[in-house]
């Protein structure tokens, strides 16, 4: 059966690499027209080229930083001029500044929450307006298994548990637009993110997936494409009465790390 994305527009935020370029190369094969956002305005147009190259979809690259509102009227008008309408939003763009609260500064807080919360927010409070035009919409927010609680994480665990609740209070809103909002809450994925951890903690990236994956039910970490296949899934009309959901994809059940 046809993938039901073939045809629609889909903007992935902080696309340019790791998880967010897998959702993107997902997204193209399904036959979307791909806007990525990305704060490193060199990378995103890259991937954008090797994504059209590769998939024969249409796809764009734009230099944007999601926290920042005209940054992102600008993005998502460039997007829409192009194609015409948004229909899908991954709001997947995000950083880590990992560290105990003792030596935690200000502005590691606040960055924190502005690209998660902040960005999340301003990507989805644009991009609505043409999904309730059309009455037609996906959005998935990328939260983490650390909003559970991680030692080491107090801005990432507070955000990433924030972006939950953002995500079941705009399903309550937009459900009436034909729009799904449902998030993911990865555990641990190999990306350069979770390779600069290893680094910090003094152990090769080999060395840290392996220890990691020993706490992992299924064995083994997480790649990129495992959070684009769910992805996939939820932006896809044969999940169109998943709504408001919090779906972790970890290898196992959510158990004491
Ligand atoms: N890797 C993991 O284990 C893991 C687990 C759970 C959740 N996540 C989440 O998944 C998402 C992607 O993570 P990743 O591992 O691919 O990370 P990554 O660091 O490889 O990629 C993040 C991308 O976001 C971009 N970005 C950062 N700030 C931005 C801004 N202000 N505006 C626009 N783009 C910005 C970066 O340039 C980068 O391309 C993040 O939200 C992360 O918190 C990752």
């Amino acid at each position: 059966m046809a993938s039901s994305m073939l045809g629609r527009t889909a903007v992935i935020s902080g696309g340019a690499r790791g998880i967010g370029r897998a959702i993107a190369e997902r997204f193209a094969r399904n036959g979307a027209k791909i806007i990525i956002l990305d704060l490193d305005r060199d990378a995103v147009a890259e991937t954008a080229e090797e994504i059209a190259e590769a998939s024969g979809s249409d796809a764009l690259g734009i230099g944007c930083d999601v926290a920042n509102r005209d940054s992102v009227e600008a993005a998502m008008e460039a997007g829409n001029a192009r194609y015409g309408s948004i229909d899908i939003l991954v709001n997947n763009a995000g950083v880590t500044r990992d560290n105990l609260i003792h030596k935690m500064p200000d502005e590691d807080w606040d960055l924190v929450m502005s690209v998660h919360l902040k960005g999340t927010f301003l990507c989805t409070s644009v991009a609505q307006r043409y999904m309730v035009a059309n009455k037609y919409g996906k959005i998935v927010n990328i939260s983490s298994t650390s909003s559970l609680g991680n030692r080491g994480q107090l801005n990432y665990s507070t955000a990433k548990a924030g972006l939950q609740g953002f995500t079941r209070t705009l399903a309550l809103e937009l459900g009436r637009f034909n729009i799904n909002v449902n998030c993911i809450a990865p555990g641990f994925i190999d990306t350069e993110m979770t390779r600069a951890t290893a680094e910090r903690l003094g152990f090769t990236p080999e060395e840290y997936k392996a220890k990691r994956a020993e706490n992992i039910a299924i064995r083994r970490v997480g790649v990129p494409e495992d959070v684009a296949n769910l992805a996939s899934f939820l932006c896809d009309d044969e999940a169109s009465y998943v709504n408001g959901q919090i779906i972790y994809l970890s290898g196992g059940p959510e158990t004491r790390r």
